[in-house]
Parts: C-alpha cells; structure tokens; sequence
C-alpha cells in the first residue's frame, strides 16, 4: 500500500488537504474517536476478520439482477461474467448493451486502479467528464476522492481500486435506477472477486443499494459493520464501510467531518485486517 510512500512534489500537504476539504482544525479532534463509541464495533469487526461473523455485522447482498434487456438468462449472464478475467472483464463491460444506460454513454467505465489492491472503494456510476475520459471521479468529486485518500495517505492507483455501481453515465448524471444497478452488479461483483480487497469503501446511497440492498439512509447506517460475504469474494469476507459520496460532501460542509470519522475506521480496520494473515484461495 502507499502508507509511508513520500507524497509527489505537487502535492499538498495534509494540512492543506484538510483545509481544503474544509475539515481543519476541528478534524484532528474527531479523529481520535471515543473508546466507549468505538470499542464494542472494532470487536466485532476483528471478529470477521478472524472467521466469525460479528452479531452486529450485516452481511452485503447485491441487488437482485433483474431482466436483461438483451433478452439473455440472467443467470446464464451471470455465470458467463463470473467467469472473466480482466481482459474479458474489459470487453465485457465496454461491449455491454443489457440495460438502456449503453444507449447515450460515450463509453462504458470499467474502473480504474490497482487490480490487487487492498482498498476498493465503489461509488455510484460514471458523469460527464468520466464518460469522455473513460475513468471514474475524474470531475470534482473525483478531485475532492483524491484529496481523501490523500488524508489516510492512500493515492489513485497505488493500492485502491476505484468503481462504480454502474459502468455506463446515466442520462443527466441522474441517480441509477435500480434495475440498472442490478443488471450491472455481476460486473461489480467479478470486479470484487478479481481484486479481493481486504476493505471496501462505499460511497454514498447509490453503491450501498446495489452493494447491500435497499437498508436505511446513509446517516443511519454510517459506522455500523457490514461485511462483503465470503461466497460471493470467492476468499474471505471483506468489511465494507458506509461513507458520504464525495459529490454530496462538496455541497455538505458538515458531513465532511463525519467523512472523515469514517475514513479513520477504515484505516483502522485494515490495519486490524492486514494483521490477520489471508486465507489461501
Ligand atoms: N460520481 C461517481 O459516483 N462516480 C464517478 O465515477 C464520478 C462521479
């Protein structure tokens, strides 16, 4: 991973990242989260990480595929992308017409990263500028996705994984729908199963419906400990955090604050999850 890496020349400094994502001063005191907040969450969490499903823990279930508009079994398409490797993975998505999303995109977006990485972070589907560059949060929120790796010293393609709930723009940049999240989760799920990340990061409400179903607001279920199931990252379960997108962190200054109360579990998850040594496939 890139903890410990020497940031690049241009980059700013933490201090200037936490300006700019409008979370100094008071940031620094957040991030030291109150044992009696935290304690009874990070024991069930290193209880998954050691096998054991925690009894807080409420597993991921993608979204029920509906019905491909190319008239395919889904199940049958299922199958066919769980089998794919990056290459296939590739072709796949860029050739993929199953739902209407493929009608207006200038391209599908895959994702963009290190295909071993250890986070992955998902967020909801591709807008304008992603659709004409071909990679995901490559707009404001992506600057803005930039600056928080940054604050947990993490970087775009050293060590993350950035996807999205659906590979293609939806019209308008609208929300996708839910037939169009569960028609392209296969995809997502082959993404996961490739990766195998030790820790997925969901960003806002989009991602957590097509990676956990339709569970609550995004407030209520911020700091609770799901997990991404075993079965389905064909390796072990793989805890996900609930996270603000950054698109609404950027109209939302007080939530950033809680974003980051967020990314400082994550940190500290995957350092419980890296002293967990993984399981052979
Ligand atoms: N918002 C997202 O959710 N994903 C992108 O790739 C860009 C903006």
């Amino acid at each position: 991973m890139s903890a410990g890496t020497p940031p690049d020349e241009t980059a700013l400094t933490r201090a200037q990242l936490l300006r700019e994502m409008g979370l100094s001063p008071q940031w620094k005191l957040r991030a030291q989260p109150s044992v009696g907040r935290m304690t009874p969450v990070l024991i069930a969490e290193a209880s998954v990480e050691q096998g054991s499903p925690p009894v807080a823990a409420v597993t991921a279930s993608f979204a029920t595929p509906g019905v491909s508009a190319s008239g395919a079994s889904v199940t049958d398409r299922e199958q066919q992308i769980a089998d794919l490797d990056w290459d296939g993975l590739r072709q796949g998505v860029a050739d993929c017409r199953a739902c209407g999303l493929c009608q207006e995109r200038r391209q599908a977006v895959l994702g963009v990263g290190d295909t071993s990485a250890d986070w992955l972070f998902i967020g909801e589907g591709p807008g304008a500028e992603e659709d004409a560059r071909g990679e995901p949060f490559v707009g404001a929120a992506g600057k803005l996705l930039d600056a928080m790796l940054t604050a947990i010293d993490l970087k775009r393609g050293s060590d993350v994984y950035i996807a999205n709930a659906v590979k293609c723009r939806p019209p308008g940049n609208r929300t996708p729908e839910a037939a169009e999240m569960a028609v392209c989760a296969p995809y997502l799920r082959r993404q996961i199963a490739l990766i195998r990340p030790r820790l997925i990061v969901l960003l806002g409400r989009a991602a957590v419906h097509a990676v956990l179903g339709e569970l609550g607001s995004l407030a209520s279920l911020r700091g609770k400990p799901f997990v991404y199931p075993a079965a389905e990252s064909d390796g072990q379960a793989i805890p996900v955090v609930v996270t603000y997108h950054p698109a609404y962190l950027l109209r939302s200054m007080p939530d950033k604050a809680k974003a980051w109360e967020d990314l400082c579990r994550a940190r500290t998850l995957m350092r419980t999850a890296k002293a967990v040594p993984s399981l052979p496939m």
